[in-house]
């Protein structure tokens, strides 16, 4: 097993730092040589199926369903067409609303979650079309969906799920161009664009990790804390759950993520004096609204850390302590963005002694129900 760790203390530390080659070889060959567009050879869906596509639900478990959530922004964005995310334990008994004119996408690192399974039956059985985001080859997901689109992470031992995350998010907007050009939603040049930053993410990738001193820094003065706040709006939302269920997973720190416009509606109640508060604000569009909640929680003494992107040094007057990450495309901000919050958990954990890869009462993929 010493010798699987390549070096590394743990496993999880080696995945997240894997990640950007997981992110490069993700997109490897899906792209034309121009670098214009999409190919997806994997899809089998025509133009006319495509074009015919009235909603998507997209379901899953965990982390997974976290990517998830990435997905519902991207897509109704990109591609204008209504997205649900549903928990795959949620959507198989609710009797959801789905038919031939429904695509649903299932999201397994694995491919043999029970509930994530079973709810790709349930989606078929109704009538829909299911396109599998999955990392491991003729997994039962990957045998039973209409379409796959494989993440190239390898193999992930660590039961907190890092890189299969981030290669989700790349099926993911690879998934979204790629119904953006067969429907039209999106100027060439606007794909073109994003295409060209999504190949830029990797170097990224590596330039956010090559800064972990500093994030092992803020580990190492908050470790401590018995609660901790994640706060965002839009994408840093999603990204905030993902950053709140890493460290409550392997450190055992009670932690919360809350869209930050919510945050009046209860959780202010919450924060006391030197709770942290990690606040991701890192979408332009919000980034004013962000700002603002920021000063809101500072009011109540907490102790913010702020993510944003280079340039966005506003932020720098309203929270203690700010961490960059790269200029990117907004859309593309989430695998920059979750990064330092897999690092924040991991130093956290080590820092409290915990079992990192191997944290209690969970397991790697839960095939029972
Ligand atoms: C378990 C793991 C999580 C994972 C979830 C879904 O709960 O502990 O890390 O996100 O299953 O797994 P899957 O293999 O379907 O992505």
């Amino acid at each position: 097993e010493e010798a699987e760790k390549g070096g590394y203390e743990h496993f999880m530390i080696k995945e997240i730092n894997e990640q950007p080659r997981a992110l490069r070889d993700t997109l490897k060959g899906r792209t034309t040589h121009q670098g214009d567009k999409v190919v997806l050879d994997e899809i089998k869906m025509t133009t006319h199926q495509i074009q015919g596509i009235k909603k998507i639900i997209i379901t899953a478990c965990g982390t997974a369903f976290h990517a998830g959530l990435v997905g519902k922004y991207v897509i109704e964005q990109l591609v204008r067409i209504p997205v649900e995310v549903d928990v795959a334990s949620e959507f198989r008994y609710r009797d959801p609303i789905v038919d031939k004119d429904t695509l649903v996408v299932v999201i397994s690192q694995s491919g043999e979650t029970a509930d994530t399974l079973a709810a790709l039956r349930e989606a078929r059985r109704r009538g829909a079309r299911v396109v599998a985001i999955t990392n491991v080859i003729a997994s039962s997901v990957a045998r039973e969906a209409d379409d796959i689109i494989y993440t190239w992470a390898g193999p992930e031992i660590s039961v907190a799920s890092t890189k299969a995350y981030t290669t989700q998010l790349v099926g993911i907007y690879l998934l979204a161009l790629y119904l953006a050009q067969e429907r039209n939603t999106l100027a060439a040049g606007n794909i073109k664009e994003i295409l060209n930053e999504l190949k830029a993410i990797y170097a990224k990738a590596q330039q956010v990790l090559d800064n972990e001193s500093q994030i092992k820094e803020f580990a190492q003065q908050y470790h401590k804390c018995e609660d901790a706040f994640f706060i965002g709006r839009g994408l840093d939302y999603a990204v905030a759950l993902e950053g709140s269920l890493k460290l409550k997973e392997i450190s055992y720190i009670h932690a919360e993520a809350y869209a930050a416009g919510e945050l009046k509606h209860g959780t202010l109640a919450l924060i006391v004096e030197n709770i942290p508060v990690i606040a991701l604000a890192t979408q332009q569009s919000l980034y004013e609204k962000m700002v603002s909640n920021i000063k809101e929680v500072k009011a109540r003494d907490a102790s913010v850390i702020a993510l944003a992107m280079e340039g966005h040094t506003e932020v720098e007057k309203v929270a203690d302590q700010v961490l960059y990450i790269p200029k990117t495309h907004p859309v593309l901000a989430p695998i920059l963005t979750v990064i330092p919050l897999q690092l924040l958990a991991y130093y956290m954990a080590v820092y409290r002694d915990c079992d990192v890869d191997k944290p209690r009462n969970l397991a790697k993929s839960v095939t029972v129900e």
